[in-house]
């Protein structure tokens, strides 16, 4: 059974990992890719494989917008097709290679490695937050050791946040768990998104972590979580005075997307926007990178590596799992994910 999901958006790189002149080598879904940037600028990614005896077409070099091999020099545009031979008059009418819609869009470049005329630009996750640059986007990639669907289960159950990051991140609750008045629910919509929404009232500290709001204040807290499969996600936390309907004191978008590298191995594609510190440079953009990149390098990554040896398989309702109240989103996500799956292995179409 395929481990993925194909007939999606995945984003397959940032786009500030994709810049000048440079290679950008990646594996996804198991697949080499190569992405470049042509000189006017347009993102391309293609199958990094040339398809006379198989090199790293990124080991080659770039001839203008063209990829020449370096192995027998077969050269290719940047629409896969083989523009010059060396030893005959005209390329083999074979000499083509696999090329991949892909769309730049919010700060992210997302690719579609399914059926070609299934790749509807309209169905890319609206992660609009990152171009708001009054919000201070931020944006940046790690990896971790597990199989893709380890990252729905870990965004899709923010618990985690009180007894995994009690360090770091998670601290904030003296009884987590036992908050009067929390509320939580979680939802498939008609799009076939997964919503839910954690509620918290009357809390003294909105968030999990420094966010701009002074202390000693009551605030009531939002935290809605969207996932559009396969793995992408987008969390709103927004924090109020306690019941007031007023301005907005904190608030604050992440985005949350995951593509498979391999079988047991993900990119994490991590980033946000917000309206408090907004004041700072270059050096404070990095230090908060850091500090998330830290903390998932730490925390969240080592977790799913050690779950991913545990299981054994991807298939978690396989393994009997106990079933909590607050899985009901990850729960969600991992039926939809098995039905979809299941969908493109019978050869149905669909647009993920
Ligand atoms: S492997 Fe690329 S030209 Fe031979
Ligand atoms: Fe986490």
């Amino acid at each position: 059974m395929a481990e993925f999901i194909h007939n999606a958006w995945y984003v397959g790189a940032l786009s500030h990992e994709v810049a000048g002149d440079a290679l950008f080598a990646r594996r996804l879904l198991d697949l080499p890719i190569l992405f470049y940037r042509t000189g006017a600028g347009t993102p391309v990614a293609m199958l990094d494989r040339c398809p006379h005896r198989f090199a790293y077409l990124s080991k080659g070099r770039r001839i203008g917008d063209a990829m020449e091999c370096v192995y027998h020099g077969l050269r290719f545009g940047a629409d896969g097709q083989c523009t010059r031979s060396p030893y005959q008059e005209s390329p083999p009418a074979n000499a083509v290679v696999r090329t991949f819609p892909l769309i730049e869009r919010h700060r992210m470049l997302w690719i579609w490695m399914g059926d070609p005329p299934l790749a509807d630009p309209a169905a890319i996750p609206d992660h609009s937050h990152m171009d708001v640059a009054a919000m201070r986007p931020l944006i940046w990639h790690v990896k971790f050791a597990g199989n893709w669907q380890l990252g729905n289960d870990n965004l899709m159950e923010l618990t985690h946040l009180f007894w995994l990051h009690t360090g770091t991140i998670g601290g904030w609750k003296a009884d987590a768990g036992a908050t009067p008045g929390e509320t939580y629910s979680a939802r498939t919509d008609e799009q076939g998104r997964v919503q839910s929404r954690t509620f918290v009232p009357d809390i003294e500290r909105p968030s999990v972590f420094h966010n701009g709001v002074p202390a000693g204040v009551p605030y009531d807290q939002w935290n809605d979580t969207e996932w559009v499969a396969p793995a992408n996600m987008k969390f709103t936390m927004v924090a109020r005075p306690a019941g007031q309907d007023g301005e907005d004191a904190s608030y604050m978008v992440q985005s949350h997307c995951i593509t498979p590298e391999t079988a047991t191995t993900s990119h994490y594609f991590s980033g946000f926007s917000r309206i408090f510190d907004l004041d700072g440079d270059e050096a404070d953009d990095e230090r908060f990178i850091s500090f998330f990149r830290g903390i998932f390098e730490r925390e969240d990554g080592p977790m799913m590596a050690d779950i991913e040896a545990q299981m054994g398989t991807s298939d978690l309702m396989a393994l009997n799992p106990v079933i909590l109240p607050r899985d009901r989103g990850a729960i969600l996500v991992r039926r939809l994910v098995t039905r979809l799956i299941a969908a493109e292995n019978n050869g149905l179409q669909h647009a993920a």
